[in-house]
């Protein structure tokens, strides 16, 4: 594993765009897992910023979204499809027809959920996966638990979870209480892991899944047994590292 602290948010979301678009440059057919949340908006900012002024095009990448909300439509404001279309998608050459985020509103949401794993499968898994982090330890929306769950699968929100992502609804009783996630399974067959992490309030989680034990009632802590993971932090969330680079 690879620790990298940046000084602030900005460093991190340079630092991490450069790493995707490393890839993306030797890997034109590259598949990307991709997160939402407030952490990635400066690394999707800044390779927008790059598919403009440098030449990095996504023409032939193939990306997977991590996790959607159940019962929010595609094109609501607080849908994960509508935040990656408007903070990523459509302002790069991403084809329409390579684009996956789980479809929270299918009818049979199990069947769903068979579908999105099968089309990882068919895209040959994913190469590289960009990973946010929760308060709570999550990835995805993989909550503590007391397993690892393996496959896309529907989850029920922890609490702390649907406090936390409020602050993008009106009132919380707007807040989705379930979502469709990558299981932990899904995150490990990735070749490549980037996560980041930014803020105080994510240093307890940070040094619990980097330097703690590897245990469900800590989703990320699993990244531990990963071959290939890159982390970004910036210095607030690398704060409480004990053996920070
Ligand atoms: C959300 C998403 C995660 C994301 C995490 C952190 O609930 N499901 O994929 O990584 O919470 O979000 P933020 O980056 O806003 O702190």
């Amino acid at each position: 594993m690879k620790i990298i602290v940046a000084a602030d948010y900005d460093e991190m979301s340079k630092l991490a765009a450069n790493h995707v678009a490393q890839w993306v440059r030797q890997n034109p057919k590259a598949v990307l897992g991709l997160p939402t949340g407030g952490t990635p908006l400066g690394m999707y900012r800044n390779l927008i910023e790059m598919h403009r002024g440098s030449n990095l095009s996504f023409k032939d990448v193939t990306t997977f979204n991590l996790d959607e909300y159940v019962g929010l439509e595609p094109h609501h404001s607080n849908s994960y499809r509508y935040y990656m279309y408007e903070n990523f998608f459509k302002h790069i050459d991403v084809q329409e027809h390579n684009v996956n985020i789980p479809d929270g509103t299918a009818e049979d949401l199990e069947q769903e959920c068979i579908h999105y794993e099968d089309k990882i499968r068919n895209a040959g898994g994913i190469d590289l996966m960009v990973l946010g982090l929760g308060n709570n330890g999550h990835i995805g929306f993989n909550e503590p638990s007391d397993r690892f769950p393996a496959t896309t699968h529907v989850t029920k929100l922890d609490e702390s979870t649907v406090q936390a992502n409020a602050r993008f609804f009106e009132r919380i009783d707007q807040v989705p209480r379930y979502s469709i996630t990558i299981g932990i399974g899904s995150i490990m067959r990735c070749r490549r892991i980037l996560l980041l992490a930014s803020g105080k309030a994510k240093a307890r989680a940070i040094s619990a899944a980097l330097e703690g034990p590897v245990t469900p009632s800590l989703p990320a802590s699993i990244l531990q047994f990963h071959p290939d993971v890159t982390v970004i932090l910036d210095a607030e969330a690398a704060s409480k590292l004990t053996n920070a680079v």
